[in-house]
């Protein structure tokens, strides 16, 4: 999909199809009411029927009308004025989207920019970007005949006044965005047994031979072994895959800069190990690395932006399989740091593979480090779907991720992260074990994460909750890329 910027009218901006606001009570937007005018008064006579409501996110095609460039006039629902927010404008741009896909139509003007929708042209434009985006996905492709792509490949935002000069710039990022979710969406979809820990490894070597600014190397399991990394071992022993660990370095400005490291899960599928998990929808676990997805979703998009910032990927991946050379729970070892870790429970594997990571992470001397992981069905209790948790040893840190969230409409909720819960890790055999009991689930995991991350500024994202869908609509939904590469594209801003 491509996108654009332009300055025109209505009426005469020949394309497929032409987009214009309704609202309530059949109250037309500035560009509805020019094509009115043009068209020989056809959309108010539709008001005036009934056709046309104004009710929000409802959609109405018009053909050929006479007077009008536009193969097509879509009239879209915007509602009361005075109800528009963050979420009915969400719903209104997907509405938008799903007609015009519904349509023949190869391209088409949308003339948000003046309407408002409630919020400022900066965020409409990017919520347009992912909607437009998110309707010409298909996850389709692994079926033996894949359905047509999308018709729709060319969306252009149009202004009556000239458009402002930074518009270009923000639909140049909002596209790189929706992209790099594209990229998450994609892995995330993919089964466990295409998308393994080394086909995840091919994948962000493709990366860095694709952009000149990304350099991807691969450690193997003797790596992770001269590097001591017992723990995240443990994790992979029940497995036939090789485990791996992935590093993509982008460097977009002095490479004396330090960078932001960005952590992700990749347990490309979790069976709970010898602490199996129960069969129903464990199918489900074939998305335990999107956190991993979203790290190279967001590289991609960092990199297609040309950020001036420096970024470092770490991806610990590999199946958590039991078999008879499992880790067994009451089994103890040893992670990078050198602190011993009781296995109680094999299920809570995220966490012993993320801590020899985070201790990895220390060799890039990082200016922050944020890990992604769907690590808790604690956190989806908390939070639901809405929200992913936000855990973080440093409250500035933690105000920027949630502005990011904010901004990018990828919300986060800040949770507690209090020593008072260290204790519920307390073991009588190792320094700790690996779980804390039913109590607070999410924030035991991360307090776990927190024995790890005490030489540098870090915060969790716990994705469990957000980072795909269950039931008739299942699939991977590409969060958090939007909050991750907000917050990025915020940091390389204040330099
Ligand atoms: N990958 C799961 C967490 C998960 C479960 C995410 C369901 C989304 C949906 C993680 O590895 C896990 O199994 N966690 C356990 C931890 C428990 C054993 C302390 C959990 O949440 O049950
Ligand atoms: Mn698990
Ligand atoms: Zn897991």
């Amino acid at each position: 999909m491509e996108f654009s910027i332009k300055q025109g009218s209505p009426d005469t901006l020949k394309c497929g199809c032409v987009v214009a606001g309704v609202f309530a009570n059949g109250k037309l937007s500035k560009a509805a009411q020019i094509l009115d005018k043009a068209g020989n008064k056809a959309i108010s006579a539709l008001v005036k029927a009934g056709d046309i409501t104004g009710k929000c996110a409802s959609t109405l095609v018009m053909h050929k009308v006479p007077g009008i460039a536009a193969e097509r006039i879509l009239l879209v629902g915007l509602g009361d004025t005075k109800e528009l927010n963050e979420k009915s404008s969400v719903e209104i741009l997907r509405a938008t989207f799903r007609a015009l896909h519904a349509t023949p139509a190869k391209d088409a003007t949308l003339f948000i920019t003046d309407e408002g929708a409630g919020k400022d042209t900066a965020w409409v434009l990017r919520q347009a970007v992912i909607a437009a985006t998110e309707g010409a996905y298909r996850s389709d492709n692994m079926k033996s005949k894949p359905g047509t792509a999308a018709t729709l490949k060319h969306v252009t935002f149009a202004s009556l006044e000239k458009p402002a000069a930074d518009l270009a710039h923000i639909l140049k990022k909002a596209a790189a965005t929706a992209h790099g979710m594209d990229l998450a969406k994609l892995l995330g979809n993919l089964p466990g047994n295409v998308c393994t820990p080394s086909y995840l490894a091919q994948q962000a070597v493709t990366l860095g031979k694709k952009h000149k600014a990304i350099k991807t190397t691969v450690l193997e399991e003797k790596d992770m072994q001269k590097l001591g990394m017992g723990s995240l071992l443990s994790v992979t022993r029940g497995s036939d895959e090789p485990a791996k660990l992935i590093t993509m370095e982008y460097y977009g400005t002095d490479k004396k800069q330090k960078p932001i490291v960005l952590v992700g899960k990749g347990i490309t599928f979790d069976t709970g190990g010898i602490s199996l998990k129960p069969g129903a929808e464990m199918d489900e676990m074939k998305y335990d690395m999107c956190g991993a997805a979203s790290v190279l979703g967001t590289m991609q998009a960092i990199a297609d932006m040309a950020l001036k910032l420096n970024v470092v990927g770490i991806v610990p991946t590999c199946e958590n399989m039991p078999d008879g050379r499992a880790t067994k729970p009451g089994d103890i070892v040893t992670s990078m740091s050198g602190q011993t870790i009781e296995i109680l429970n094999t299920d809570a594997e995220g966490r012993l593979i993320l801590c020899d990571a985070l201790t990895y992470a220390a060799k890039f001397n990082p200016d922050t480090v944020i890990d992604i992981a769907t690590l808790t069905g604690a956190c989806i209790i908390a939070l639901g779907h809405v929200a992913s948790g936000l855990f973080s040893n440093d409250e500035a840190l933690a105000q920027e991720l949630l502005k990011a969230g904010t901004e990018s409409h990828d919300r986060a909720w800040h949770m507690p992260l209090w020593d008072d819960y260290q204790s519920q890790l307390d073991s009588n055999f190792a320094d700790m074990q690996n779980i804390g009991g039913r109590a607070a689930g999410s924030i035991t995991a991360a307090s776990f994460l927190a024995r790890f991350t005490k030489d540098y500024r870090w915060a969790h994202l716990d994705i469990a909750g957000t980072a795909w869908k269950s039931g008739k609509d299942k699939g991977a939904t590409g969060r958090p890329v939007p909050l991750l590469t907000q917050y990025l594209i915020n940091r390389a801003d204040k330099k």
